[in-house]
């Protein structure tokens, strides 16, 4: 046996501001699985996590809602645990970073980073919204883009979504402000800077115990070189104040990870013999893991390391990203109703279904994993219900009718349950590295076995013949000690099957040691069926329940009278042809039939459609724009669509008895 390990593992925190989806679960369920293993072979292993409840978004959607952002934090918390205990995921601790225990350790963590010379003070000059009072990120200045080539109306202020250039907000014609839907001003206020090109020769060194897809990444990022990162945000801002510096806040990227560290300070603080500096001192020899997704590596790979070690505390012993969740091999999408929140799954299906799907697609490495649902189902139903209980289940019947519901007192072939036992070590491997795919496919093998065991012996048979009585004792008792040891084997994946399993066994809670002795001679409860096939029409209600969609941007509120808008000529056109422009990922070309005229028309709608879908399908257009010059071609007019962005466009549509040409009002 190998000598006790205190391991502390994180999940990325929750933005607070939004339900949990199946994709978040991907990460909580890949890390659940960890954490369980290393409990189960007897390791100290602690798990946190918490909701990332501070930013510009979430001040915002308070607003938006008229109620303060502690309000709206606090509802997404009760929501958030919820979720995340229904799924199984066993936290020791789920806190939040808006919390005193963060607050402290932030302002520590700056004070130490600016005594040890890693801050810069430097004027900045930023897009400023006067009506509001307020600097705005990026993505709260919308306007034209500013490529000569491409012209394109209301992008973001940072990039492109039809060209792809990136910029400023200040290079942006026609630039508004989201928020207040005034034109932005520039403005400079004094920001924090932490110099992270001081720690590139300990990131370098640091880069080896990543996967290797991630260190290559990183490898990129030190060839194009380490930049400053502005640390700190102007108010009004919902976050920490920066102490000594009046009206400016903590950015939220900076107070986040430190919120691994909060909410295992709280734990700590609540339990005997829990020692937050064995963890976090730079000599310590505790493991520190963070299961992150790949979109957020360069905050944990590169600035929070940084950031760790310039204040004097330990760096990760690791970061294990995963890839993202596709649904039927594309983005999850509300359109295609694929965008399934955790509690919809909840209401619907049982955790542990998703839990051993996951571990079946599971590798260790960034690959995006694909839940195909006819696969799901089936494979769900195969392995779990078809291969692993039924082996349960052929037995059991005969242990209780039988033999009064007890074990004989010696195994008929001993040698055979040694393999079983055999192959804890290399299952073991499997795990450590997350190997789960792998994993899952070797402990099916074995399921294969017992069930072939079985098939052999035909208890079913044999115990017509009196004689044979005794011989079908063994062969149940043999068939439920494989079952035993694959429950074992399985109980990170499928904790709720393995406490009922243990239910039925009458056993204290089963450790990974405990598949070296086989079960004998013991007395089992009453075998109840331990889950059910997945039900077809349970997973169409599913995907059937639509999941409430929030709105992501918030409405312009720069008011135009009726005179302007009765100046929009809206008709009704019919679209005769759609196709895919070469060059232009995100557009369409649109020949529209007017009533008594055609257009071409670019949309901006590739991403939501595909051509075909679109031909001779009505919508409205803006038919007095000036035509407009774009690389691709003269845009004659423009289209009206509605939604988030991405798939989520969604054409407007007259009615069925609207006629091209048509005026709209
Ligand atoms: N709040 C930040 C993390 C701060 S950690 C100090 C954040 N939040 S998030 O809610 O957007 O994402 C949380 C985690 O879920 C991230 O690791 C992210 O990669 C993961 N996922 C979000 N959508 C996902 C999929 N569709 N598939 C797999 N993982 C996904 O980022
Ligand atoms: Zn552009």
């Amino acid at each position: 046996m190998e000598k006790s390990r205190k391991i502390l593992v994180s999940t990325a925190l929750p933005y607070a501001n939004g339900s949990l989806h199946i994709g978040h679960m991907v990460e909580h369920i890949q890390s659940d699985i960890w954490v369980r293993f290393q409990r189960l072979r007897g390791h100290q292993c602690i798990s946190v996590c918490a909701d990332d409840a501070h930013g510009t978004p979430i001040m915002l959607a308070a607003r938006d809602e008229g109620i303060t952002p502690e309000e709206l934090i606090a509802r997404f918390y009760a929501e958030h645990r919820r979720d995340f205990d229904d799924f199984n995921i066993s936290f020791d601790n789920y806190h939040s970073t808006h919390s005193d225990e963060n607050r402290e350790l932030v302002e520590h963590i700056y004070r130490m980073l600016d005594k040890n010379g890693h801050i810069d003070r430097k004027s900045i000059v930023q897009a400023y919204d006067e009506k509001e009072g307020m600097f705005l990120p990026d993505r709260y200045v919308r306007g034209t883009c500013p490529n000569p080539d491409c012209g394109a109306a209301d992008q973001y202020g940072d990039s492109c979504e039809v060209c792809g250039s990136t910029y400023n907000p200040a290079d942006l014609k026609d630039a508004i402000s989201v928020i207040s839907g005034t034109k932005p001003v520039e403005r400079k206020s004094e920001h924090l800077f932490f110099r992270l090109a001081s720690f590139e020769t300990m990131l370098r060194g640091w880069v080896g115990r990543l996967q290797e897809g991630i260190a290559r990444k990183l490898d990129e990022w030190f060839d194009s070189g380490l930049r400053d990162w502005d640390i700190s945000r102007d108010a009004p801002y919902f976050g920490f104040e920066v102490p000594g510096l009046p009206k400016h806040y903590f950015y939220v990227w900076l107070d986040a990870p430190v919120g691994y560290m909060a909410s295992f300070k709280n734990l700590c603080d609540r339990t005997d013999g829990l020692d937050f500096d064995t963890y976090w001192k730079p000599d310590s020899d505790a493991e520190v893991y963070h299961f992150i997704g790949k979109d957020i590596v360069y905050f944990h790979c590169l600035f929070w390391p940084a950031v760790l070690h310039g204040a004097g505390f330990r760096v990760p012993t690791s970061v294990f990203a995963h890839g993202f969740l596709t649904i039927n091999g594309q983005k999850m999408s509300k359109r295609r109703r694929t965008f399934i929140t955790a509690r919809q799954y909840l209401d619907n299906l049982s955790p542990e279904y998703l839990r051993y799907y996951y571990a079946a697609k599971l590798g260790p490495g960034i690959d995006d994993i694909d839940m195909n649902i006819e696969d799901f189902v089936q494979r769900v139903n195969s392995d779990v219900v078809g291969k692993l209980v039924n082996i349960a289940s052929r037995c059991a019947g005969f242990i209780s009718k039988q033999f009064d519901g007890k074990l004989a007192p010696k195994l008929p072939e001993p040698d055979l349950y040694q393999l079983f036992a055999d192959a804890g070590d290399r299952l073991a491997e499997l795990y450590e590295s997350r190997e789960y795919s792998r994993a899952m496919r070797e402990i099916m093998a074995l399921a294969d076995q017992a069930n072939r065991y079985i098939d052999e012996h035909k208890p079913w048979q044999a115990i017509k013949d009196p004689a044979r009585h005794a011989e079908v004792h063994g062969v149940c008792t043999q068939g439920l000690n494989f079952y035993r040891a694959l429950i074992i084997y399985l109980k990170p994946v499928l904790p709720g099957i393995a406490s009922a399993s243990e239910d039925f066994f009458n056993s204290p809670p089963l450790n990974w040691d405990d598949v070296s002795a086989p079960l004998l001679a013991t007395s089992l409860q009453r075998f109840k069926p331990l889950i059910q096939r997945i039900d077809i029409k349970k997973v169409e209600a599913m995907l059937l329940t639509p999941s409430e969609s929030k709105p992501e941007q918030r409405s312009v509120k720069n008011e135009i009278d009726i005179d302007q808008f009765l100046n929009v000529e809206l008709r009704v056109a019919r679209i005769v042809k759609a196709q895919a422009v070469e060059g232009a990922d995100k557009l369409l070309e649109l020949q529209l039939d007017l009533g008594d005229e055609k257009r071409s028309v670019f949309a901006g709608i590739r991403s939501a459609y595909q051509p075909e879908d679109l031909q001779d399908r009505l919508t409205v257009v803006v038919a007095n724009l000036k035509p407009r010059k774009m690389r691709f071609g003269i845009s004659e007019g423009m289209v009206l669509a509605a939604g988030p962005g991405g798939e989520d466009i969604f054409l407007i549509s007259p009615d069925t008895g609207a006629k091209p040409g048509m005026r709209v009002r």
